[in-house]
């Protein structure tokens, strides 16, 4: 596609895990939602591929799906919105009025890293034909008379839904295409590329012919396996055979027995015949069928299912792929060529291996109807319920002598549980002839406690969670069996009714939610859009494709591609770094490595230094290097296939050094921590120690983070050829600092680099440091070939080498009164902070000044220490810290409260700031009556007591399913704590023509900085926003930027536009008053005539804050954001999922500038911060490799993450004298809301572990993953799992 020029189709992940590459595919009805990064060109022989370009234009018209999205406020940094589109679309063309359900389903294969999805699904909404309002009444429906405040996309804003027309261009494609596949779509094809051969055979015998020439050929049909193993896994195929378009593959029949489906039948064709079967057959005839219906339901995205195929997926032989343990439970059978199989654990060989003869081919899958005295049911639990392969799955089957419930016979399969599908035979066969009951559930606990049992260093880890899952999938099976058999009258076995509950899977649902906010006064001037919720500015280019991302841009002529080359050691000597095998590769141009740095090998900050590529240390010592992912060397080609293949090919021999180590803990052992150590300190912590009533110790551990912007680290580097200049198209928060690395590292002054940032896709703190680096690499490429140097970081590589949030872990003594008023707290904060310095220091002070939150403390101790480990270095991510610092003191509360046996919102209230001149631990003072306010907003409008109390009731009522509620307040200092960075700089434009451009040193990642500011330069200048346009923010117009970051960059940016637009408006002055009735226009031109300069600068000096770590004093902050949140959420006890069920946010943003804006940053960053605390989980191996490298092991929240009531009320009548129009910074603030999740969690994990008889504390880290939180919930069948001391074996992955 870049070849055509259609950029619209975003590239996150390259292996079908994020859906920005979503296109619709149509060959026959129905037309389809692929991942374009899946599919081969050569595949697309006969179908038509609509891009989002091919739907709707800014030039032309809009889509109704492109205009709804982006005025619903549904992208932010726009990475994802073609995909969105691309999924809303198809699904349109196929149901032109869908359901809620339809929706929800179409995006399950999209992921969206700045929304948290609520405002695509509201925009989408609009389509299913009930009324033009946002539906975001209760439970979806009309919400517009819900008063002014309520922010409602609906009727002038979102065009009505009869503007959704089929256009004739694609009905005529249509038809094109059923006629050519009546004809059978024509003979053999292949197409040769330069490494391999593709064969798409006409038809079955060719097939078999072609087969048989070529046993080695894989089948790819949907490539969803093949494709990836080729990407990621190194896989050679130099011929591959297309069958695709064999219509004998394709068939569906129906007959007695059961039915057959053709072998390269999509996932989403099965599944639709199958959801058609269960709504006409009697359920006891579909009970497979409904079982695969389940499982189909949450396998994968709704483009990976229109894809792969039924075939694919067993032949694939994954153990983590779901159809095959329950396929092989209900007696499935395989048709080949040659003989019918059965599908059970004969069939595979091994991981990714079957017993299947090289050349034989899969026809079809028979799976057949279930008889009255048979039950079925399949179980799969994933990381995320949506979207994400399985961590163990199973298939059951169990058949009763007629009448009775007497086993007949039992076919249990589990998934997930090694490198082939596991049938538990003696378990199965020890039942056989037992009744259905208590005694049975007993023996077979037993007799698969010792099947499932695996060894600690089991392949993939979590090992005894694998083996409880086992237990408990069986646990519930029974208990699903009990049910059936008592409404057919038979069994004797008792299931109490608090049991029920744990037998309903969890729904997912699309977001509702209510947002409200202070509408701005009447009086204001309806041309004023300050206060006002305006879409952001590039909304619909971002919807229509047209937004250009660094890599959207053209080649420029003669552009190379530079690949890096990583240390795959974490502390060693390199002994030989071999690059000629790579340079031999066609198209490889030059290898990069230290010494090809003309300036400066270092990237420079505050004093700490890091070097761009490892070097020696002195001139007589060999390379070494720190860090798994540590940059050694780059290198250069023509393409950047030919640079990824030219890096693979370089050899390294590294000789290992000791010390080595990773994690926390063993950082404390070694001693080995960064400076500065930090501490603040408030009052007399020991002497208060003595004065309590009761003292309690404990830490918190809180893993870390990866940024996923949906975008990857990149940048343009083209040298001007004169003079040393060039130039850098990159995705950077801080171009000024890009600038300045990219100009020490060549060696040419700054005033020669220009980097220009049209945009990011996201970068949530992560694109500034990492990126100068890269950028400097870039850059010395570039200086050494003297032509275009293009880099691109592929996910893998980017997740490997940038990092992300720190690892956090909090030791803490708290000394607190009966009534849970804490007098006394001493905290120890460690972090990771990697291999070096970068801005871990900051991040750990951010903490310190972060650990009152909103408690006043009076005797309060921090210290603060970075530990340096061998793990690539930890960088900047929203909220800097704060949301660790803060949750340490959360967590200090929740147990406070515990151990008191008092409620968390009454302790939480006893301990909160309330003085109207009230002081920080630090010293700063603050008025606390808005965070105050918000908490009890937040109380009020959740309705938190009678929802207390029905959680207490639901939870004495479900014995396998429990709930927790969670409230916090928040005080989140906004600002740089360096108070030099507290500066903003901005240039206004004025052109003849009236037309006004402004510039400003921000860079728009999603944020809606631009927007903002030229809300504020229409207010000042009296134009429309139309008027008004921000190109890109360019080192060359607005020099020495602050990095947009600090939750900083609309307070800085918006004042220094207003002063730049305030500076023109009084050069303007007297024209108007001397024509007061002119236009702007005719204003413009006489103050040219009259050689009035229509250019200024403007500038925002910000508050010179500091903090005087000696005496444990400081302004750190320009002021406070405040908020409050309260969450609930109910979780399965036997399987460790869990569901958030609503969430309610007050916060304080002063007077918003926009409420769409800055609701969409809480509610993104809520969501975040849901991934952070509850299911993102980075894994790394024993020596340091990171092994979470790409969506589809990362998961960051989905759409079925997302609470169905997520309701965000911004506080009225709130002031900020402080920031731009009574404004306050919002980015990163409500990351931290997402531990309201963690602690309702843990609250309903201490409800489950007193059914144990388990009353005392209990520790739990974040994330609060389904391991964790199934292994917190101790009962019966955790006690029955064999567990292995820790450091008695080498894990799979370690916690860092
Ligand atoms: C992002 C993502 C998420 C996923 N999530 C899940 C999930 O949650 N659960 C799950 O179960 N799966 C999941 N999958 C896996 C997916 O279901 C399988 O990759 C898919 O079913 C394979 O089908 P395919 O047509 O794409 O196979 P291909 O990649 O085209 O081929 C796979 C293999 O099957 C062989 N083969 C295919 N057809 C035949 C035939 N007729 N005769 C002989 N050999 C044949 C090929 O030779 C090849 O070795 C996911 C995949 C992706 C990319
Ligand atoms: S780029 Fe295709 S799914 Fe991510
Ligand atoms: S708007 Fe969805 S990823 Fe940024």
């Amino acid at each position: 596609m870049s070849a055509a020029r259609l950029t619209g189709t975003k590239y996150g992940c390259g292996s079908g895990g994020c859906g920005a590459c979503t296109v619709m595919l149509s060959r026959y009805d129905p037309h389809c939602s692929a991942n374009a990064c899946l599919l081969p060109v050569v595949s697309l022989h006969g179908a038509a591929v609509v891009t989002v370009e091919g739907i709707g234009s800014t030039k032309t018209k809009l889509h109704p799906v492109q205009e709804r999205i982006a005025k619903a406020h549904g992208s932010q940094c726009g990475f994802c919105t073609p995909g969105m589109v691309m999924s809303m679309y198809t699904l349109l063309r196929n149901q032109p009025q869908p359901s809620l359900e339809d929706i929800r389903e179409a995006l399950t294969g999209n992921l969206c890293r700045c929304t948290g999805y609520r405002p695509i699904v509201d925009g989408f909404k609009t389509f299913c034909g009930v009324s033009e309002c946002c539906q975001n009444g209760e439970s979806g429906k009309n919400c517009c008379g819900g008063g002014p405040s309520t922010l409602c996309n609906g009727s002038s804003d979102v065009s009505q839904t009869s503007a959704f027309r089929k256009t004739v261009q694609t009905l005529v494609l249509h038809l094109h295409f059923q006629l050519m596949l009546q004809k059978g779509g024509g003979g053999r094809l292949c197409f040769q590329g330069n490494r391999v051969k593709w064969f798409s055979p006409a038809d079955l015998s060719d097939l078999l012919e072609l087969r048989a020439a070529h046993p080695n050929a894989p089948l790819v049909v949907g490539n969803t396996n093949v494709g990836p193993n080729m990407m990621f896994k190194g896989d050679v195929h130099p011929l591959i055979i297309s069958p695709g378009s064999v219509m004998e593959l394709h068939t569906v029949s129906w007959g007695k027995k059961g039915v057959t489906f053709g072998s390269a039948c999509s996932l989403s064709e099965v599944k639709e015949e199958l959801q058609g079967a269960v709504g006409r057959l009697d359920p006891e005839e579909s009970r497979v069928f409904q079982a695969l219906l389940n499982t189909l339901r949450c396998l994968a995205g709704k483009q990976i299912r229109n894809m792969a195929t039924v075939g694919g997926n067993i032949l694939s032989a994954d153990p983590k792929y779901d159809l095959s343990c329950i396929l092989a439970a209900a007696d499935c059978t395989l048709q080949l060529v040659s003989k019918e199989v059965p599908l059970n654990e004969k069939f595979f060989a091994g991981f990714g291996r079957t017993h299947l003869r090289a050349d034989e081919v899969l026809l079809s899958l028979h799976i057949p109807r279930s008889q009255p005295w048979e039950f079925v049911s399949a179980f799969r639990q994933a990381q995320r319920r949506e979207f994400a392969f399985s961590i163990v799955n199973a298939g059951m089957k169990v058949v009763f002598k007629e009448g009775t419930d007497t086993v007949q016979s039992l076919s249990i399969f589990y998934g997930g549980m090694g490198p082939t599908l596991l049938r538990v035979k003696r378990t199965c066969e020890g039942l056989v002839g037992m009744s259905w009951n208590e005694g049975l559930l007993e023996e077979a606990c037993r007799l698969l406690a010792e099947e499932v049992a695996l060894p600690p260093t089991a392949h993939g880890g979590k090992t005894e969670f694998r083996s409880i899952l086992s237990l408990s999938f069986f646990f519930k099976f029974y208990m699903q069996v009990v049910q059936e058999l008592r409404e057919k009258g038979v069994g004797v076995a008792d299931l109490p009714l608090e049991y029920l509950s744990a037998l309903k899977p969890f729904k997912n649902e699309v977001p509702q939610g209510h947002q409200t906010f202070q509408m701005v006064s009447e009086i204001q001037s309806s041309k004023d859009p300050v206060g006002r919720p305006r879409v952001h500015i590039a909304a619909f280019q971002q919807a229509t494709g047209e937004a250009k991302y660094y890599d959207d841009l053209p080649a420029v002529s003669g552009e190379l591609f530079v690949f890096m080359v990583t240390s795959t050691r974490a502390h060693a000597k390199i002994i030989s770094m071999d690059f000629s095998e790579a340079l031999r590769v066609p198209g490889a141009v030059t290898f990069l490595s230290a010494r090809d740095v003309p300036g400066q090998n270092r990237r420079l900050w505050f004093n700490n230094t890091e070097e761009l590529f490892a070097e020696e240390e002195c001139t007589f010592r060999p390379l070494q290097v720190c860090c798994v992912g540590q940059i050694i060397g780059a290198v250069v080609a023509e393409s950047r296939e030919q640079a990824k293949r030219a890096a693979e090919r370089v050899r390294v021999t590294y000789d290992d050094l000791s010390p080595v180590f990773f994690t926390i803990e063993e950082a404390i052992q070694h001693q080995s921590f960064f400076n500065p150590k930090r501490k603040l300190e408030r009052g007399n912590v020991d002497e208060a120690f003595g004065k309590v009533d009761r003292i309690l110790e404990g830490e918190m551990y809180m893993g870390g983070q990866e940024h996923f912007y949906m975008e990857t680290q990149g940048l343009i580097a083209v040298p001007r050829g004169e003079d040393g200049e060039m130039d850098l198209y990159v995705a950077t928060q801080h171009a000024a600092f890009t600038q300045e690395v990219v100009g020490h590292t060549l060696g040419v002054d700054s005033n020669k680099i220009t980097c220009h940032v049209k945009r990011l896709g996201g970068g949530f703190g992560g694109k500034v440091m990492k990126i100068a680096s890269l950028s400097a690499i870039a850059a010395t490429a570039a200086y050494k070939t003297g032509r275009a140097v293009r880099c691109v970081l592929d996910r893998g590589d980017d997740m490997l080498i940038t990092s992300g949030r720190h690892p956090f872990l909090g030791k803490y003594k708290v000394g607190f009164m009966n009534d849970g008023t804490i007098l006394a707290a001493d905290i120890t904060y460690y972090s990771n902070g990697g291999s070096t310095l970068d801005e871990s220091s900051f991040i750990m002070e951010k903490a310190l000044l972060h650990m009152d939150n909103g408690y006043k403390i009076p005797n309060l101790r921090g210290h603060g220490l970075v530990c340096k480990t061998h793990l690539p270095s930890y960088t900047a991510f929203r909220g800097f810290g704060g949301p660790q610092g803060l949750t340490i003191i959360e967590s200090i509360l929740h147990e406070v409260a515990a151990e008191c046996g008092l409620p968390a919102e009454e302790v939480r209230a006893v301990n909160m700031y309330s003085e109207e001149e009230s002081y920080t631990h630090h010293r700063q003072p603050f008025c606390p009556r808005d965070m105050v306010r918000c908490w009890d907003e937040c109380l009020e409008k959740s309705d938190y007591s009678s929802r207390r109390l029905a959680v207490q009731h639901f939870n004495a009522t479900n014995r396998w399913r429990k709930r927790g509620i969670c409230a916090v307040p928040l005080k989140f200092g906004i600002g740089f704590s360096k108070g030099f960075y507290n500066q903003g700089a901005a240039l206004v434009n004025i052109y003849k023509d009236g037309s006004v451009l402004v510039s400003h040193g921000g860079t728009e990642m999603g944020q809606g900085i631009n927007t903002k500011a030229v809300q504020i330069a229409s207010r000042i200048l009296g134009v429309p926003m139309s008027s008004i346009h921000i190109k890109e923010t360019c080192t060359g117009n607005v020099p020495n930027a602050a990095p947009s970051a600090a939750s900083f960059g609309t307070d800085a940016v918006g004042m220094a536009v207003k002063d730049a637009c305030e500076k023109l408006m009084k050069r303007l002055e007297p024209v108007m008053k001397a024509y007061p009735k002119w236009t702007w226009s005719q204003w413009i031109v006489e103050a040219y005539c009259q050689k009035i300069s229509l250019s200024a600068t403007g500038f925002f000096m910000g508050p010179h804050t500091s903090v005087d770590w000696e005496k444990s004093e400081g302004a750190a902050y320009y002021y406070f954001t405040f908020g409050a949140c309260c969450s609930e959420v109910e979780i399965d006890c036997l399987t460790g999922d869990h569901k958030n069920i609503r969430t309610d946010i007050v916060m304080d943003v002063g007077k918003s500038l926009n409420p769409a804006l800055d609701v969409g940053q809480v509610e993104g960053g809520f969501v975040q911060g849901l991934g952070l605390y509850t299911i993102e989980e980075l894994q790394f191996s024993p020596d340091g490799a990171l092994r979470t490298r790409g969506p589809n092991q990362y998961k960051i929240p989905a759409l079925c993450d997302i609470p169905p009531q997520l309701n965000v009320h911004l506080l009225a009548d709130s002031q900020n004298p402080n920031a731009i129009y009574s404004s306050k910074g919002i980015g990163e603030p409500p990351v931290f809301f997402g531990c309201t999740l963690f602690f309702a969690i843990k609250e309903a994990i201490a409800a489950a572990r007193r059914e144990s008889g388990l009353n005392g504390r209990f520790a739990l880290s974040s994330p609060a993953t389904v391991e964790k939180i199934r292994m917190a919930c101790v009962d019966r069948f955790t006690e029955m799992v064999c567990f292995t001391k820790p450091g008695s074996f080498t894990p799979w992955a370690i916690n860092v």
